[in-house]
């Protein structure tokens, strides 16, 4: 009898653990956790199922010390703008998004992010910049560093004060008309470019470039290209086009000046006959 009683309180117990389990995988959880960042403007997104519930995200660097982010506390977006909580030069961060349920222990439905390291991984947009001429073989090209959405002691921070050294531009060129491209890495955002042919136009392109990163975060986006107007003497500007059609002219006047001519002997040779034969007539 004890034995039958044992084996029905272990069934209701089961059954029992069975009800709450189920509903603890019911609750939404946080899906598909990305990292979106640019110029180190990082923000977490996921998906979850539509409901009522909220979420607090919070973070950690190096899995150490979990800590709220200051305004994603119970919200119902899918998304949490974590820049100013991610600033630490080069260290991995981890997120973890909860769902607020009313719960006696601490163990909330959660999801946690892919680490991420914004120093490593945060991408960088195309550069602006200007080339000025020095003098015939050299110019300047001038790079403004795209400027951060971080702010410390009231200044808004370039991508250069958050990489600094770390941080160097590779200034793509190549003459107009040719196909050769030639990289230069510069350590600063001015750089000389040296041995340029005299008079030619030549075209440009930058962007940012970080060797200590990850091969595949290294480069940032490509820029714009600016080209130099170059100044070649009026003969070498002309076109084969041009070359043809002035060709054309200068061989028609040719011709007609020679049939002209042959024409005008013939018919001073046919009078000067006639006169003769007239005269000795
Ligand atoms: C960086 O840009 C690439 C290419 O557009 C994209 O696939 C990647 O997700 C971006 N990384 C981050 C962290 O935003
Ligand atoms: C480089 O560009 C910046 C921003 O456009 C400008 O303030 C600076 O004077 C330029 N420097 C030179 C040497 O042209």
């Amino acid at each position: 009898m004890a034995s039958v009683t044992t084996l029905l309180w272990l069934g209701v117990c089961l059954s029992g653990w069975n009800i709450i389990s189920a509903d603890e995988n019911s609750f939404p959880r946080a899906e598909n956790l990305r990292w979106h960042s640019l110029d180190f403007t990082t923000i977490l997104q996921w998906t979850v199922e539509p409901s009522a519930y909220t979420y607090t995200v919070l973070f950690s660097v190096d899995d150490d010390n979990w800590e709220n982010s200051n305004h994603c506390i119970q919200i119902s977006a899918s998304e949490c703008d974590l820049t100013n909580n991610l600033r630490l030069s080069d260290r991995t961060y981890t997120a973890d998004v909860q769902t607020e349920i009313e719960t006696m222990d601490d163990d909330l439905p959660h999801t946690f992010s892919p680490k991420f390291n914004p120093y490593r991984e945060s991408n960088i947009s195309a550069v602006e910049f200007t080339v000025d001429a020095l003098d015939d073989r050299r110019v300047i090209v001038n790079i403004t560093d795209p400027l951060t959405a971080i702010y410390a002691r009231g200044k808004q921070l370039s991508i250069r004060d958050i990489l600094q050294k770390d941080l160097k531009y590779k200034i793509s060129y190549y003459k107009s008309g040719s196909t050769g491209k030639r990289d230069i890495i510069s350590d600063s955002s001015m750089a000389e470019v040296q041995g340029l042919d005299a008079g030619a136009s030549y075209c440009f392109m930058v962007a940012a470039f970080i060797p200590s990163r990850p091969k595949a975060t290294q480069q940032g986006a490509w820029s714009t290209q600016h080209c130099t107007q170059g100044h070649k003497d009026d003969l070498q500007d002309l076109s084969v086009g041009a070359w043809v059609g002035a060709g054309f002219i200068v061989l028609t006047v040719l011709i007609v000046i020679i049939t002209v001519t042959v024409l005008c002997c013939r018919q001073r040779n046919k009078t000067l006959q006639m006169s003769q034969s007239s005269a000795s007539v």
